[in-house]
């Protein structure tokens, strides 16, 4: 079936969020190679590959249906994070916006009676050995929520004990990542 012009909206709406995703963890990525912190970087690196995964993935789905997109560079957003904790709260809200946006397009096409759509957003893999574009979400909004928690737990009023504090997470994740 044809995709309706309200599902259709919200899809290539999707496609330019998921770009602009990947943009933000490109940022983050620079900002912690930037002051050495390699396992951070290569931590925020993965989560921009994966938006670039979600962005391509869209796309197929459109291409398949031989549906017209266009990719839309979103408003500029100031980059310059200031610490770690501004970063990972970017990072949390940024997944939750996300999960907001992709379940509009699963109402939407409930609405629409699109069930091949519904069907796509929950069983479609992403990628070969992956998970669908919605459990994906589901999975990297808890990741968002789960580093936030980490890191908080260990910071305080000294700067010295938070740089070493945020020395041994950056360790985590490089074992993370490359484990
Ligand atoms: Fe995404
Ligand atoms: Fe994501």
């Amino acid at each position: 079936m044809l995709l309706t012009e309200a599902v259709l909206k919200l899809l290539n709406e999707q496609i330019s969020h998921e770009f602009n995703n990947q943009t933000i963890y490109r940022n983050v990525q620079a900002y912690f190679s930037n002051l050495n912190l390699n396992g951070w970087a290569a931590y925020f690196g993965q989560q921009a590959e994966g938006e670039y995964d979600h962005y391509k993935h869209i796309i197929a789905y459109l291409d398949d249906k031989n549906a017209p997109y266009e990719i839309n560079v979103l408003p500029y957003e100031n980059y310059k994070f200031g610490d770690v904790k501004e970063i990972l709260k970017k990072y949390y809200d940024t997944e939750i916006l996300t999960t907001t946006k992709l379940y509009a397009i699963a109402e939407q096409s409930k609405v629409d009676n699109d069930h091949g759509t519904v069907d796509w957003l929950y069983t479609s893999l992403v990628s070969e050995g992956g998970l669908s574009l919605i459990a994906e979400q589901i999975e990297e909004e808890r990741s968002a929520l789960d580093l936030q928690a980490e890191v908080l737990d260990g910071l305080g009023d000294n700067e010295q004990l938070n740089m070493q504090w945020i020395r041994e997470i950056d360790k985590r994740l490089f074992e993370r990542v490359n484990g």
